[in-house]
């Protein structure tokens, strides 16, 4: 049965936590639907960890659809939220719920994820009227790495603190079904979740949230360009592919692979025939 986001909002009020976990392909979309996470979030972390940019500033709107149509079609009963990217929500309104509307029709999300309190209230509150749900992303916004002078910790003064409650209390108020805190101290996460009643998605913001997110990718040891402090590797995949491709190449080099196992074998009288009639290749 597919995860909706009243089933989402259910476990705040039962105080069941909430997993959420970023997938960019078809398999791993599987695999994680298949373990039994909830949430997927297709993140404009895509331009980061798959497609090897700096920032996830020049992620577009065709790169997001065409990785949120493999995860939909790998997620059987995940809810999977599609990523805005920069730029693609502020320009104009229109703009705004026509990319919105891209992630629902071309991808086949069920939500949409965008960044910003107070200043794109007004943007989600259209977007939610339009019958679309959208998850809320505040405190280190990457797509505002270039204002906040990089991946830089947020919320550590008490006016800044003050501005992402307001912040949060604006997107409950616009609709959003559950909020994303990216790098704030574990104790504003604590207010901030006990003073709204949608959920709250912490990465990097302390077990006080309601759940936690973490990019696939650091969670499984695949990205060694960078490890966020907030990252814990549950696996350390990079190492296993390396080795396992080294074992690849000296098996190739050195005649263990392929072995008649992997290879298609040929009826005798076949063979007979063919080099009867082809002798120049005996
Ligand atoms: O893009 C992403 O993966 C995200 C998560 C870190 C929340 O926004």
């Amino acid at each position: 049965m597919r995860i909706t986001v009243n089933d989402i909002k259910g476990m705040k009020d039962r105080g069941e936590k909430i997993t959420m976990l970023t997938a960019y392909d078809y398999a791993m979309a599987r695999i994680v639907d298949e373990a039994g996470i909830p949430l997927i979030l297709v993140g404009d972390s895509l331009g980061m960890v798959v497609l090897g940019y700096e920032s996830t500033i020049p992620v577009t709107m065709d790169e997001m659809i065409h990785h949120t149509k493999a995860v939909t079609r790998g997620a059987k009963n995940a809810l999977v939220v599609g990523d805005m990217p920069f730029m693609t929500y502020h320009i104009s309104t229109a703009d705004a719920l026509r990319n919105a509307a891209r992630f629902i029709q071309e991808g086949a999300a069920h939500a949409v994820k965008l960044e910003g309190g107070e200043n794109v209230a007004e943007t989600v509150k259209r977007i939610v009227q339009c019958g679309i749900p959208v998850m809320g992303h505040i405190g280190l916004t990457p797509q505002s790495i270039h204002q906040m002078g990089g991946f830089k910790a947020q919320g550590k003064t008490p006016d800044a603190a003050i501005r992402l409650i307001k912040d949060a209390k604006a997107l409950e108020a616009a609709g959003v079904f559950s909020i994303v805190l990216e790098a704030v101290p574990a104790s504003l996460s604590k207010i901030i979740t006990g003073s709204v009643s949608i959920p709250t998605i912490g990465i990097g913001a302390g077990k006080e949230c309601d759940g936690q997110v973490q990019v696939i990718s650091d969670l499984l040891g695949l990205y060694s360009d960078f490890v966020p402090r907030h990252a814990k590797q549950y696996a350390k995949l990079s190492g296993t592919i390396k080795e396992a491709v080294a074992a690849y190449i000296t098996e190739v080099k050195g005649g263990a692979f392929p072995t008649p196992a992997q290879s298609i074998t040929m009826d005798e009288s076949v063979l007979a025939e063919l080099t009867k009639s082809t002798p120049s290749f005996e």
